[in-house]
């Protein structure tokens, strides 16, 4: 039997929701609501990981975790605990828990850690679930946080927006997400790359054309914003749009009306428009490259993505979401893992490419992997080279106590998921004093650090 997952909780109604959410991602589910009937059910029907309370009547979590690894030392054990009882947490992993979860559960992260337990041990996964919420944008910065509150705020509304950022920094995956978002999902979202195409044809292309318009035009041909229909317009790198196009383009938007080539017949602009550009439009428009009356048209919001080295807190986390999705894409199982020494050098490079880069890195990182494992040395040069200078470990000295200290730290927030609160447990600090920490060696920004006045 594939991916069996025991549930112990003595509390039914969170027992079922728990069995209802792995259910629905593709797990099977077997329950059980004290320790002994664990016990019983483990020595029939071993299961692949156990989800245990810590609190249960009779046997109490952490004895039935001894009783398992004594028994079943290969079945992992994640054990959640009420909010505050942080020693049993701590005496659970002493015990051999694989994790613990505090209380109440965040089903993403419950669902994270169980496919991370179980990929490490080769098993084969049921395909991800998005996560609606978060719109397939991975990332635990601010930066992040705030972008994904924008686009709840601003989906539903029909105004242009104008997303900028640099190459790679993920400017169409937020456009997808804005349409996906809005109420408008159901409608088509069309994608159309203005760069480096002639004016007539971008003019073609953009409204479309009659037969016989201009020659060549053997049939009539619907344009990009009459496919789009009520859905979204994404018009990816708006920059470098003709200047004649762009005349054309505002009095579309302004008259919410537009024509095909070859005809006066009108059809009704219902699409809304979601532009990008990696180049700094305010000074296109003062160097009169860009037009400002258009641009004040598109750029109703603005949102603008920074680049990946002034969030570097993104990136230890988009390692691991890639590494899963590339080893699942091409079959590679178990997922391949990366050492704490490669994911720091990782960390501190610049990134010009942004995520593209990254991504592409990991990807090349997998196929022409031999071990499962990445290591610092397996990296290109150029990035090991960038982080000797930025205060990298791999080549400190055994008595560098930063370095050593920046290493455990990612370690623990590595074992933990990036989960804050079990990563200061597993180093028996605090959480605000694990962000100060963070802050220091770089993994989070200073706006970042925040938040710790907010919550702690
Ligand atoms: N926050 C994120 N989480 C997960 N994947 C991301 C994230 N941001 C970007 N990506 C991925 O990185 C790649 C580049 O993103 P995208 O194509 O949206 O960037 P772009 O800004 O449009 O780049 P370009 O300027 O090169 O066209 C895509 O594969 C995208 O899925
Ligand atoms: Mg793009």
């Amino acid at each position: 039997m594939q991916n069996l997952i025991l549930i112990v909780e003595d509390e039914k109604n969170l027992r079922c929701v728990l069995a209802a959410v792995l259910t629905a991602e593709g797990f099977q589910v077997l329950e059980a609501e004290n320790g002994e009937q664990a016990l019983a059910i483990i020595a029939s029907n071993a299961p692949d990981l156990i989800l245990t309370d810590q609190r249960l009547p009779g046997l109490s979590g952490t004895e039935l975790l001894r009783n398992i690894k004594a028994t079943h030392p290969e079945i992992p054990v994640i054990i959640t605990t009420a909010y505050g009882e942080i020693e049993q947490a701590v005496e659970a992993i002493k015990a051999g828990a694989e994790h613990y979860l505090t209380k109440p559960v965040d089903e993403g992260e419950l669902i994270a850690l169980i496919r991370q337990t179980l990929g490490r041990r080769g098993r084969s996964l049921p395909p991800m679930r998005q996560e609606p919420r978060r719109h397939g944008l991975i990332g635990v910065s601010r930066a992040i946080e705030a972008l994904l509150e924008t686009i709840d705020l601003v989906a539903p509304a029909p105004s242009n927006v104008l997303i900028t950022g640099e190459s790679g920094t993920g400017k169409e995956l937020v456009a997808r997400a804005l349409h996906q978002a809005s109420n408008r999902a159901d409608q088509p979202f069309v994608a159309f790359n203005c760069g480096a195409i002639p004016l007539e044809l971008v003019e073609s292309e953009i409204f479309g054309y009659e037969k016989g318009a201009f020659t060549g035009a053997t049939r009539t041909q619907a344009g990009k914003l009459e496919m789009a229909g009520a859905g979204t317009l994404f018009l990816d790198e708006v920059g470098d749009m003709p200047l004649a196009m762009q005349v054309k383009l505002l009095r579309a938007l302004q008259e919410r009306e537009f024509t095909r080539l070859g005809t006066h017949q009108p059809l009704r602009m219902l699409a809304r428009i979601v532009a990008a550009t990696h180049m700094d439009l305010a000074k296109a428009v003062a160097e009169g490259r860009f037009r400002e009356d258009l641009y004040y048209r598109l750029n109703v919001i603005p949102l603008h993505i920074p680049p990946l080295r002034e969030r570097r807190a993104d990136i230890a986390p988009l390692v691991h979401h890639f590494l899963e999705q590339i080893c699942s894409v091409i079959g590679s199982s178990p997922t391949v893992t990366i050492s704490s020494e490669a994911l720091a050098a990782l960390e501190a490079y610049e990134w010009p490419g942004n995520i593209r880069q990254l991504e592409n890195l990991l990807e090349r990182m997998v196929v022409l992997n031999r071990h499962g494992h990445i290591q610092r040395q397996d990296l290109p040069p150029d990035i090991c080279q960038q982080n000797a200078g930025a205060g990298g470990s791999g080549t400190a000295s055994p008595f560098d106590l930063p370095a050593l200290e920046r290493q455990t730290v990612l370690s623990a927030l590595e074992k933990t998921r990036f989960n804050q609160s079990q990563a200061a447990v597993l180093l028996g600090i605090s959480r605000k004093q694990l962000r100060t920490k963070m802050k220091n060696i770089g993994l989070l920004g200073d706006q970042d650090s925040e938040e710790d006045n907010l919550d702690n």
